[in-house]
């Protein structure tokens, strides 16, 4: 298996399944001299973690965070920065009844088909604690950002039919769901409630804004910055499709509603969503990405055994009901490390 690395100037390695002893992060071409906000990065493990959302999974990990290298008094040495999160509540037997059945929706059968192997005990290394070590590291890229005045903050926009209208960007953390809309906000936590009663699952959006990026990151032609952001995002499990500014609405648009016109203040409107040609225009950047329901769901289905027999398979565990509201830190984390890596390319590491 390869391509368990992301990102050029800046690039994170993860390692570790579900289920083994701990996951983590190596973390390789980090600025020197930068001191690390512990705090902060105890927080952003914080909102992902399982255990903490009421939304999400019963299982309850402490998500520690042990930094075991790359760190001198507090500040970053500019060496490999290695962290690793060891897994604490994790109950494989829970696993044992699918060891030998694909769940439909997940990458079971895929991952039997591609290596003839699979770690079944909570999905592996294709689990979405994988995520952890990715939140993490973006926690530091983030904080490297932030001290360069650029903010990153992600939020659920949609729910199964629930759509958040309004941008309360200050009242995102005080509902579980994760929403910038109060209203929307308890509308979302009642409908995932009612897909978790009836033993499914749910999907939705989640939206992403980046505040305070230059003009000039990204390169031109293969690594354009909603390219690498595409691959950031869409490297996430569950994730299915991803837009920029008006995204898929643009195919309805005249060029007279789409092109954002300029004057002698700047830019009188963002469609593009802060990119044109590949590149940062100094807007803001604005992505939304799909979320699919958790395939792990507890209704009967139908599905193959591994042997090729035609079985019935309840999946049991705990699952998220809706993996939209733990995502959302992720989906800040990848996009904090991508650009960074851009602005590495472009600035260099130590530089402006
Ligand atoms: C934070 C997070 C939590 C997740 N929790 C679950 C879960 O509880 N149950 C599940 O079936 N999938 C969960 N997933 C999604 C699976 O990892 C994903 O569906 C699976 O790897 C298959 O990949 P695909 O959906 O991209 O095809 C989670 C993903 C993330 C990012």
């Amino acid at each position: 298996m390869n391509a368990n690395t992301f990102g050029h100037s800046l690039s994170i390695t993860t390692f570790g399944e579900s289920h083994g002893q701990a996951i983590g992060v190596v973390i390789d071409g980090l600025e020197s001299g930068f001191t690390i906000d512990t705090e902060h990065l105890k927080e952003q493990m914080d909102r992902r973690r399982p255990g903490k959302n009421p939304l999400g999974t019963s299982r309850d990990e402490s998500d520690e965070v042990t930094i075991l290298s790359g760190v001198f008094e507090g500040k970053t040495t500019g060496a490999p920065l290695a962290i690793i999160i060891e897994n604490k509540h994790h109950r494989s037997e829970d696993y044992s009844q699918i060891s030998r059945l694909f769940r439909p929706g997940h990458a079971d059968y895929t991952w039997h088909k591609k290596f003839g192997i699979r770690d079944w005990r909570g999905g592996g290394r294709s689990s979405g604690r994988e995520t952890a070590a990715r939140v993490a590291a973006g926690a530091i890229a983030m904080q490297i950002l932030n001290a360069k005045g650029i903010e990153i903050i992600a939020y659920c926009i949609q729910i199964g039919n629930i759509i958040a209208t309004k941008r309360d960007l200050h009242v995102i953390r005080l509902h579980p769901a994760q929403a910038p809309d109060e209203e929307a906000a308890i509308k979302m936590e009642i409908e995932i409630n009612e897909a978790k009663k009836a033993c499914d699952s749910i999907g939705g959006i989640v939206e992403c804004l980046v505040t305070g990026v230059p003009a000039g990151l990204g390169e031109p032609v293969f690594d354009k910055l909603e390219a690498l952001l595409a691959h950031a995002i869409l490297s996430i499990g569950a994730t299915k499709g991803i837009e920029f500014g008006e995204g898929f609405k643009a195919a309805s648009m005249r060029g007279s509603q789409h092109n954002d016109q300029m004057d002698d203040s700047g830019f009188l409107s963002n469609h593009a969503g802060g990119i044109n040609g590949g590149i940062s225009n100094g807007q803001p950047i604005l992505f939304r990405t799909a979320v699919k329901p958790t395939a792990s769901i507890s209704l009967p289905q139908k599905t193959l055994d591994i042997s090729g027999n035609i079985r019935d398979i309840v999946v049991e565990g705990r699952h998220d009901p809706c993996i939209c509201p733990r995502i959302v830190p992720v989906v800040e984390a990848m996009t904090a490390l991508t650009i960074l890596d851009t602005w590495y390319r472009w600035y260099g590491r130590n530089g402006a």
